[in-house]
């Protein structure tokens, strides 16, 4: 089968032809029709989890994706040949990822039926942000008439955010630059602040408002969160999807401090699955390579510049 993979950490992914794994008890067959694409996939090749799991090479790149099941092992019950199904396809510790046309998966791991008429390049682009989205807004206690400030709003994690704030009823304030103010403005967004240089995202907000009651940020470090943590009302959280909150720090000041770190479920994504059947969710694809593109799509996600998701079809 085509992948794409890398021999060791740090190496430059590249197309690559392996062997089509077999299911093994309690595991299914993937044949994929799409991935998606994640910031944690370079980080991944970079060596991400090089301390934490023992990694096998090949080791095919990716996490997200849809496709079709092709086969499955010895005692499997929740997944039957021919369902359309999507998820998270990554085992690092056996080389499997989702940048390839079959995966190899647990039937428990993150995988749901794909939502109804939906089509397999949308689906792939939902699992880790839409997890992750859903996990911040939870964690940062958002509800109906309370405001919260979206910090990295125009990409994968920060867009899927916006969306289940606002479907909450809360009033969102979302980092973006002029370009996608509208489309943030579509996707439930009350206004936007922009973040371009020289711009204060912090005297924005104040400029409209007495402070916020929550910010989910994906993108700021530590020292981003202790200046924006001043916009926090008393009670307030501040969520961040990069370990950048310091929670110690945060309780000194009677606010909530919280570090995601969304593993992800197949309940989990049929939550999200019905949210997006109820068309509660959009699921904007921004841009589609081909399996062969995706090194280079990689490459380019690395400089940032993401404006929602990107796909590789396989
Ligand atoms: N903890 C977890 O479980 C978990 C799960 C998913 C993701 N993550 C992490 O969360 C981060 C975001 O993921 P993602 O998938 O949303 O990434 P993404 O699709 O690349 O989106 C990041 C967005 O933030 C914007 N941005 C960059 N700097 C900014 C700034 N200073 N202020 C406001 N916006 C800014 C980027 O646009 P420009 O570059 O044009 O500014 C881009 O639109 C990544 O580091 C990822 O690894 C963690």
């Amino acid at each position: 089968m085509r992948a794409i993979a890398v021999s060791e950490y740090g190496a430059t992914p590249s197309a690559v032809e392996l062997p089509r794994p077999e299911p093994g008890p309690g595991e299914i067959l993937v044949k994929l029709v799409a991935a998606g694409l994640n910031p944690v996939d370079w980080k991944i090749v970079d060596g991400l989890l090089k301390d934490t799991v023992e990694a096998s090479f090949p080791l095919v790149v990716g996490t997200d994706g849809a496709g079709v099941v092709a086969g499955t092992g010895p005692d499997v019950d929740r997944f039957a040949v021919g369902e359309q199904i999507f998820g998270q396809f990554r085992d690092v510790a056996r080389g499997v990822g989702s940048y390839a046309e079959y995966a190899v998966v647990a039937q428990d791991a993150p995988l749901a039926p794909m939502p109804e008429g939906m089509i397999y390049s949308q689906a792939a682009a939902v699992p880790t942000a839409a997890m992750t989205g859903y996990t911040m807004v939870r964690e940062a206690q958002v509800d109906a008439g309370r405001t919260v400030l979206v910090v990295g709003a125009t990409g994968g994690v920060g867009q899927m955010a916006v969306q289940f704030a606002a479907d909450l009823g809360a009033r969102v304030i979302a980092t973006a630059h002029p370009d996608m103010a509208d489309e943030l403005r579509r996707l439930g967004a009350d206004e936007t602040v922009d973040y371009g240089p020289g711009a204060d995202v912090s005297e924005q907000v104040l400029a409209g408002h007495s402070g916020v009651d929550a910010v989910i940020d994906v993108v700021g470090g530590p020292q981003d969160v202790e200046h924006r943590a001043g916009l926090l009302r008393p009670g307030g959280a501040y969520v961040s999807s990069i370990g950048a909150v310091n929670p110690d720090k945060m309780a000194a000041q009677q606010l909530s401090g919280v570090n995601v770190h969304a593993g992800g479920s197949g309940d989990l994504l049929r939550v999200i699955a019905e949210m997006i059947d109820a068309s509660r969710i959009r699921v904007a694809v921004h841009r589609e390579v081909s399996l062969e593109e995706a090194p280079a799509a990689l490459a380019a996600g690395r400089l940032g510049g993401a404006r929602g998701k990107t796909v590789i079809r396989i």
